[in-house]
């Protein structure tokens, strides 16, 4: 793992992005997955200012959405759906090639979901996976006590991503299951980039980098990653 220490949340946002057009610099073709969410606003916004800015050239690459929560589609307030499609895609003035967004909503969850592994098979591997980590060390919703062989699945939530859920939802809606890309096509990445920023990560963070790799904390496979970064601002990596 390469540790990216950053003064504060705009630096942590910037490097990411920079990060993640790197990749596509390396291979336009590149396929891509970012997370939805607090953590990684500053980092879609800075880049689709890239993109905006003709830094990199998106218009071969494709984009793949994380996860999402199960019965939320891409049109309802706090998913993960409608982050992509606001503040990602809507943004870009040149857009990608494609982008596969999980619909939680679907009918047929079942198939959702193989629709997510078949389009990483198809594209795939991702060229650069961005991550947050959970209050619990999750991954997307790989929540503790995941199989790390998994690709995509559906997983009930923690409960403490469900405390968490609340400052997207407030009392509007309860979600007890989550879609998700796994630990498998995370792995398979060629490129990993985790964001943190905030004090109340410090702790999860130091047991994910430091900490033994176990399934109990998620993000801590990434420690087996080759080609990981871990992007903290100052304040989340305080315990590193
Ligand atoms: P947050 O979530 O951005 O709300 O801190 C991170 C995560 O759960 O991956």
């Amino acid at each position: 793992m390469e540790l990216i220490i950053c003064k504060d949340y705009e630096e942590m946002s910037r490097k990411a992005a920079s990060l993640a057009a790197d990749s596509v610099r390396q291979n336009p073709r590149a396929l891509l997955s970012f997370p939805g969410g607090d953590t990684p606003l500053g980092m879609v916004h800075a880049f689709a200012d890239l993109v905006n800015a003709g830094e990199v050239d998106i218009s071969k690459a494709r984009y793949v959405s994380l996860d999402e929560w199960v019965g939320l589609s891409d049109t309802d307030e706090g998913s993960c759906g409608l982050f992509n499609r606001t503040e990602l895609l809507g943004r870009l003035q040149k857009p990608f090639l494609d982008a596969h967004i999980i619909d939680g909503a679907a009918k047929d969850i079942e198939a959702e979901r193989k629709a997510l592994d078949a389009y990483i098979a198809r594209y795939g591997p991702l060229d650069v996976s961005v991550l947050g980590i959970g209050m619990n060390g999750h991954l997307g919703f790989n929540e503790d006590g995941v199989d790390f062989g998994l690709h995509a699945h559906i997983i009930p939530l923690s409960d403490v991503t469900k405390k968490v859920m609340t400052k997207y939802f407030g009392e509007k809606c309860h979600p007890e299951y989550g879609i998700s890309q796994g630990i498998a096509q995370i792995m398979a990445a060629k490129k990993v980039v985790l964001i943190a920023n905030g004090a109340h990560k410090a702790d999860i963070l130091a047991q994910a980098v430091r900490g033994e790799v176990t399934n109990r904390v998620p993000a801590s496979v990434l420690q087996n990653h080759p080609n990981c970064f871990v992007v903290a601002d100052e304040a989340a990596a305080a315990k590193l």
